[in-house]
């Protein structure tokens, strides 16, 4: 397999995940590992998640605690990375010099393939410029990556379209780093979730995150319709708009999910002035719907 030979030569292979595409390199190789901040222009201060072949790689790179290792269980493989303290083996490139690293097991199965086949941990951001919208196809990371890399994976689009849940372990309790298809209702049943803390947030979390080039405003009944603007339909009928893209025609918030970044970046290519985005509800993966939409939103 070429990813795999990519891998093992400290090269980089973008690689199809439940989520989002991500751009990996072998976790255990600082170098291969610069080469993604390198490609996708991202500041060294965000640390890497990373991705195990097996789930028995979890003791090897952390220190999970019985709570860690419940979320692995019922979670694994799929769309949840937790964040713990790290062993030394865990390259400080990786993890931005903190502490803690975080972990994830893909579900999606060229994923496996290749993460079995590779037998090493592969560190792996999502496949886009630094701030940019996730890709969630292969065509969205050649936009994003074309001339920087030298392989994509074509695994076709990404069944969830949103990036994993982060999760923070402290002692019994739990903190939502980024909200994703993991909801906090589900997190619940394993203990406390209390509200981000701030003080260790995912540093690639920030405010203006996931935005598109054109202005976005999140507006709850948008009316002022005109050619220059579009729409990211939730329930609207979108008439007078110049380009419509409805999330979900069901109102189904896991297609909504899964359909959001291609919309936006269709949208972000319709040459409008301005796209406006209804929100949607929130409950359940709403959560994490709303906040990309709010971060899309923000300019700073
Ligand atoms: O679904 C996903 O998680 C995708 C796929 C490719 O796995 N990956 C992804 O990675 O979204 P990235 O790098 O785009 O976002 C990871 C976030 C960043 O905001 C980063 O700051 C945060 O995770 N992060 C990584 N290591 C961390 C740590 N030790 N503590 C807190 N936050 C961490
Ligand atoms: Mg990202």
């Amino acid at each position: 397999m070429e990813a795999v030979r990519l891998l093992a030569a400290g090269e980089l292979a973008a690689l199809p995940t439940e989520t989002v595409y991500g751009l990996g390199a072998a976790a255990l190789n600082p170098l291969a590992c610069a080469k993604i901040f390198e490609a996708k222009e991202r500041p060294l201060s965000d640390p890497l998640i990373v991705h195990l072949p097996s789930s028995g790689w979890l003791e090897k790179l952390a220190r999970p605690n019985e709570l860690a290792l419940r979320l692995a269980e019922k979670f694994w493989p799929g769309p949840l990375t937790i964040v713990l303290p790290r062993q030394p083996i865990v390259p400080d490139i990786v993890t931005a010099g903190q502490e803690t690293v975080a972990l994830r097991l893909s579900a999606h199965p060229a994923f496996q393939k290749v993460a079995e086949a590779f037998g090493q941990p592969i560190a792996a951001p999502s496949a886009n410029r630094f701030g940019r919208i996730s890709p969630t196809s292969a065509p969205h990371v050649l936009s994003e990556l074309d001339g920087r890399i030298p392989l994509i994976l074509d695994g076709g689009s990404c069944p969830h379209g949103i990036e994993s849940t982060i999760v923070l372990i402290r002692g019994e309790g739990m903190e939502i780093l980024r909200h994703g298809p993991v909801t906090a209702e589900e997190l619940l049943q394993f203990g406390p979730v209390s509200p981000d803390r701030g003080d260790v947030s995912a540093p690639g979390a920030m405010k203006s995150h996931y935005a598109p080039r054109t202005p976005l405003v999140v507006s709850p009944f948008p009316t002022f319709a005109s050619s220059g603007i579009g729409l990211l339909a939730w329930t609207g009928k979108g008439e007078g708009y110049g380009a419509v893209e409805r999330l979900s025609r069901t109102q189904d918030l896991r297609e909504a999910a899964a359909n959001l970044y291609g919309a936006m970046r269709r949208l972000d290519e319709a040459d409008l002035d301005l796209i406006v985005a209804e929100p949607v509800p929130e409950t359940g993966l709403g959560v994490a719907i709303m906040d990309r939409l709010r971060k899309a939103a923000a300019r700073e």
